[in-house]
Parts: structure tokens; sequence; C-alpha cells
């Protein structure tokens, strides 16, 4: 394995010393309709904006240009779906025509510049058809992830008031077809804001009912709007305008809109394919997430296309579709040359192949890199990536805000010593930096919290949807001059960064993140609860899993398990199955502090098996008794 230092520092260096020649340089990568004069004004917005009076369209980048430039005939996007058997290789022109049409039609249904365009699809090719058209017009599309209820998608639909929503009839899970038509019937019927419009895919497997009035069929509107000739032009935006609105779990039960804007997202994904993943045009690159997620906007769909290479759509899951085999199977068919996964399909595929048997049968000669992000990567895992697979696996850290990798191993500038736990370096852009509690560096080796000093790089957010007030409060109020990522960590004499979790309410199961604060809220609301806690407890394959402790007013006692099974009900049905809560425990009393704080912190490490102390300042130290007795019972620590 070749490592050099050199690229990185002195791309990190020049980002430092003179950002906006780096930034306008990197801006070279991009098709503007009016190119950026300077990269950055500190004035505008929050903390800055980036590239404040260019022109451009996404969707010219992503598939107009390179159509043009030649690669029409090159796929795009390579489809495979092991749920339904089905497989499709769209080229560039294909996709190109496809999403001319969508946008036309989606023009004439009213739709322009600067509306929201709500996506609620699973992982076919249409759901980044209807991305892209929205690029297109200059909408702001919001893509929602399937595995959340109709509550979740109701917040979001009241949110960003979509004129129009995209869906289609149903996703498919190796166990169920979800039918996603009734979720979006009950949403819309939730939400206080109603869309004009929806246009529904119908997938064979489930076919939905369409309202009269508000519904169309997607196949036969694009029919008929094809036939009459219906396409659109890309419209030009300003490279501050909004590209999209993503939600994002918060420490309360509303999620966050996290922005991101039109200019600073091309560049910075530009930028970051070719120099973190060193991704040429004409490569194959396969992201192993779902466009509901930060990865999959990013990684899936725009970084790619605005590149040139061609990306992977996989409808599927890491085992069981049909077995720990499919992703090497996906690498060789595809000739992929860089996958980038969460550690936690990684694990599972391990508990099914420990000895890499699936890896052994298959032509992986192309393979060049691992990337894993989503949550923190153990080192376990990455050393058995190592041995099975004999290239760099590389942890890279980021979150939905910053839409591209604070921290990284620059694979394409030259791959840095790997070290273990650790996903190495900042990238170009981000000044990072671990503050104690009152804002103050700390030395290198302790802990503290994790922020980037403003202005934050190109492609991160610029502000909350409608909601500045949020943004300051919740990122820039408690450093000031810094952004915080709440996450904790370190930064180690070498200047190695290491993430080791979060500083507040956020759990990530399965590379999920989710909102204890949220979960607790549909735990109060059961009319037996008197009060409750969520935390996230360890566990083998997804990381974190969520554990409900219960206290239930008087006269429930003799109801203790069926409130229980109605608790693991209640959140599935209010916040998803992605939410993965399995764990309601009814208790006497949680542990509080004299003041009426719970305590948390203490009930994990009690969960985890770590070591703990009984804190100071506890009410009554005869709880944590009862917590340790009631854990056990349920198999607690694994
Ligand atoms: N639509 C509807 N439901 C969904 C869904 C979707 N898009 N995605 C997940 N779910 C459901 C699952 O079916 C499951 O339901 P169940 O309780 O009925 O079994 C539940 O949500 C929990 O899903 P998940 O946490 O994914 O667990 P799993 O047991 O289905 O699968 C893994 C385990 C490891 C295979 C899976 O978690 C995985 O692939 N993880 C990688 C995650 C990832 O790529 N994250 C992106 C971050 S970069
Ligand atoms: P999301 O916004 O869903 O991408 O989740 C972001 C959060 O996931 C971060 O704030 C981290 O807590 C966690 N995370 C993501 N990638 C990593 C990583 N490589 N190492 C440690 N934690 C990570």
């Amino acid at each position: 394995m070749s490592t050099t230092v050199g690229g990185y520092r002195e791309a990190y260096e020049a980002a430092r010393r003179d950002p906006e020649r780096f930034w306008l340089d990197a801006a070279r990568a991009i098709d503007w309709i009016s190119p950026p004069s300077r990269a950055f004004d500190g004035s505008l917005g929050i903390y800055g904006r980036w590239f404040p009076d260019a022109v451009c369209n996404t969707c010219h980048n992503a598939l107009d240009r390179h159509v043009a430039g030649g690669r029409g005939d090159q796929a795009a996007i390579l489809y495979d779906s092991p749920v339904t058997g089905e497989k499709r290789r769209i080229t560039y022109a294909e996709m190109l025509d496809e999403v001319r049409v969508l946008a036309g039609l989606m023009a004439e249904m009213g739709v322009s510049k600067g509306d929201r365009v709500l996506i609620y699809m699973p992982m076919i090719p249409q759901a980044l058809v209807g991305m892209l058209a929205c690029a297109r017009l200059g909408a702001v599309h919001s893509v929602v992830f399937g595995g959340f209820a109709a509550r979740e998608l109701a917040a979001r639909i009241e949110d960003a008031e979509p004129k129009l929503i995209l869906a289609a009839s149903c996703g498919l899970e190796p166990n169920r077809i979800v039918a996603y038509k009734p979720l979006l019937d009950e949403a819309i019927g939730i939400s206080a804001h109603k869309p004009e419009a929806c246009l529904i895919f119908q997938r064979p497997q489930a076919a939905a009912s369409l309202q009269e009035g508000r519904d169309r069929d997607w196949a036969a509107a694009v029919r008929d709007a094809a036939s009459r000739g219906v396409c659109a032009d890309c419209v030009p935006v300003q490279a501050t305008d909004p590209a999209y609105i993503l939600y994002t779990s918060g420490t309360t039960g509303r999620p966050k809109g996290v922005i991101r804007d039109t200019g600073g997202h091309m560049v910075a994904l530009a930028w970051s394919l070719a120099n973190l993943y060193g991704i040429r045009p004409g490569e194959v690159f396969w992201t192993a997430s779902d466009i509901g997620w930060v990865v999959g906007h990013s990684y899936i769909v725009y970084a790619p296309l605005i590149c040139g290479a061609t990306t992977v759509l996989f409808e599927g899951k890491p085992v069981g579709t049909p077995d720990a085999g499919t992703f090497w199977r996906i690498c060789e068919e595809y000739r992929v040359v860089t996958l980038f996964t969460a550690p936690t399909a990684l694990r599972a595929i391990r508990k099914e192949d420990p000895e890499g048997a699936f890896v052994k049968a298959h032509d992986l000669s192309r393979f060049r890199a691992l990337f894993l992000a989503g949550e923190r990567a153990d080192p376990d895992t990455v050393a058995w990536a190592e041995r099975t697979f004999g290239i760099p696996v590389i942890d890279h850290w980021w979150q939905t805000e910053t839409g591209w990798a604070i921290c990284g191993n620059p694979f394409g500038l030259g791959l840095l010593p790997i070290k273990h736990g650790s996903p190495t370096v900042p990238m170009p852009g981000y000044i990072l930096e671990v503050l104690d509690e009152g804002g103050k560096p700390v030395p290198a080796g302790q802990m503290g919290t994790l922020a980037i000093k403003l202005p934050l790089p190109p492609g991160n957010l610029p502000t909350l949807w409608r909601d500045d007030a949020r943004f300051k409060e919740s990122y820039l109020s408690t450093f000031p001059g810094y952004y915080t990522t709440s996450d904790a960590g370190f930064i180690d004499a070498d200047g190695y960064v290491f993430v080791m979790g979060r500083t507040d309410d956020v759990i990530n199961v399965a590379g999920h993140r989710l909102s204890t604060g949220s979960m607790e809220e549909v735990l109060a609301s059961h009319p037996a609860v008197a009060e409750c806690a969520v935390i996230g407890v360890k566990d083998a394959l997804k990381g974190e899993v969520p554990a409900g402790f219960v206290v239930l007013k008087a006269g429930s006692e003799s109801e203790v398990a069926k409130v229980e099974g109605e608790l693991v009900r209640h959140v599935r049905d209010k916040i998803g199955p992605v939410a993965a809560f399995k764990l309601a425990i009814a208790v006497g009393k949680l542990p509080k502090t004299r003041s009426g704080k719970i305590l948390r912190g203490t009930m994990k490490k009690i969960a985890d098996g770590d070591d703990w102390t009984m804190p100071a300042t506890i009410e009554d130290p005869t709880v944590f008794e009862e917590i340790t007795v009631v854990l056990k019972a349920r198999g607690l620590p694994e």
C-alpha cells in the first residue's frame, strides 16, 4: 500500500491559506451559466455564502454536459434489485430523455423554481429521475426515507410545504411489501399543508388506489407528456439557491430541515469524488446506502453523475437478498472500483460469512478501496475487512449537515497511513478543533467536543429551512465562532481525529440517525406512562439500539407486559420500523439527580457493561440496583 502525505498537506494548507483561490480552482470542475467571480462572501447569510454571484444548474452538470461531451452511451445508472430480480442499465442519454420529460410534466403541473417537491420513493431509478427533474427546474426536493411512519412523513410535508409529491406505490423489504400510498394518504391527512398533486409510480408488487383530482399515475402521465413532446430545459439558478432540504433527527421530535445550496454542493462533491474517493469519469462507484439519507443524496446520486462516473442503484440488503455474497456479486458484475457502505452492513456480512467464502468466490480484482461511514467504524470490523479484501478500508466521518466528509483519508490525493478507530484527518476547508466545555481548545489526546471553525466549507448547510434561529441555537451558539458537530472525540499528536460518540440525545442505529427525545415523546404519550427515558445501548450488529425505560402510572402494575408490547408497537407506528425499537422496560423509578435530571449516561454505562461510578448527586442510589436487575433479565449487557 503506497502512502503519501504531501498531496494532502499541500491541499489542506492551500485551502487554509487562500480559500478563495482553492475553491475557485475547485469550481472549475463545474459548468457555470455565469461563473463565480469570488468564492466566498462573509457578509451574506448567517456565516457567509459560497459562490454568491454564480449562476448554474445541477441537472445540466449531472446529465446534459456529459451527453454533449460524448458520454451519452455510457451507463449513468446500473440498477440492480435482488428483491424484484430486475436489472437495468440506463445510459446518460436515456436518463436525460427521462428527466427532460418528467421535468416538463412537472412544470405543466405548476412546479417552478423554488417550489418544493417531496419525494417518497424506494431505491428505484424513477426516484433519481424525480430528483434530477427537480434540479432541472430549480425546484427544491425533499426526499423522505421509506422506513419512516406517516407521522414523520407528515412533519416533513408540513414543514417543507411541497406543491407536488412524487411517490411510489410500495417499497420492498425482504420480509414484506411496504405499501407507501396508505402511509402517504395518512400523512397528508395529518398535515396542515396539502400538496396540489401527487404523481404515483405504480409498482407491480402493490397497486395504489389513486385519489380523484389529486393523484395521477406516473407512467400514464409521462407517456402522455412524451407523446405531446413535452420537455423542459435547465432553469438557471443562483449558486446560493437551495438545491434540496433533507430532514434529520435533532434532540426533539421536530426534525431539522437541512438546506443544501446549489453551487457549493456541486463544487464540494466534485472535489471529494476525485480527491477523497479517487474516482475518475467513466468508473463505477457504488454507494450502498439509501437515497433517503445524505450519503445517498451525495454519493449515489449527485457526485457520481456530476463527475461523469457510473453509479450503482441497489435495492436490497447486505444479507438475505439472497445471501451475504450479494455485495461481491455486484462488485464483480458491474466492475465496481470503490464501494462505500456502513460498518453495520459489513458486520452483518461478517456474521454470515466470517471466513469470506463469498468474497473468494468473486473476481474483485478491480476493487480498489472500501469506504465506511454513518457510524463509528469499530477497529475489529475494519481489521476483518482489510484481511478479507486486501485493499485500503477507509473510515470517514460526516453528517447530514455537512453533506460530505469532515474527516477522511484522501485516497485520490494519496493515501495516508491508516489508524484503526480514526477517520484520519480533516478535509480541506474544515478547520477542526477539540473544545472543552468553556470553548477552549484542549491539548492533543484529550477528549472534548469536535467543533469546526466558521466559515463552514462549500457543500455544508447555510442554515435550516425557514429557521435561522434554530440553526444558530443548535449549532453556533455553544461555541461562538464555531459550528458544533455534537460529536465528542479527540485529535492525537499526529493530527489524527477520533470520533467517539454524540454529546446530545441523538443515537445511531445501524447507521441511521435517530432522536431518543422523539422516542420519549411517543412513549410519554401512552396513557399508562408516568415518565420515561430512552437511551442507546450497545449492539453487536447495529452499533446501538434504543432501550426505553418507563415508569408506569399507579394502577398499571398488573398490565406491565401488555403496556410494554403496546409501547413497542406505538414507536413503530409513530416513528417507523427504522427506529428498531424493541426494548420497552418498566421500572419502579428512574435514576435522577437531586435536581430532577435523569441520569441517562450512567444507565447507558450499566446497559453497555462499562465501568461506572455512583453519581455524587444521585437522589436514590438503590435505583441502579433495579436497573441492573431488569437489564440482566433482558440479556444486557450483551
Ligand atoms: N422502508 C421500509 N422499512 C424499512 C426500510 C425502508 N426503506 N429500511 C429498513 N426498514 C425496516 C426494516 O424492514 C426493519 O423492519 P423489521 O423491524 O420489520 O424487521 C426495520 O426497518 C429496521 O431496519 P434495519 O435497522 O435496517 O435492520 P434490518 O434488520 O432490516 O437489517 C442490516 C440489518 C444490517 C442488514 C441493515 O441495517 C443495513 O443494511 N444497514 C446498513 C445501513 C446503511 O446503509 N445506512 C446508511 C448510512 S450510510
Ligand atoms: P447522519 O447525519 O445521519 O449522517 O449522522 C451523522 C452522525 O453519525 C455523526 O454526527 C456521528 O455521530 C455519526 N457518524 C457518521 N460517520 C461516522 C464515523 N465515521 N465515525 C464516527 N461517527 C460517525
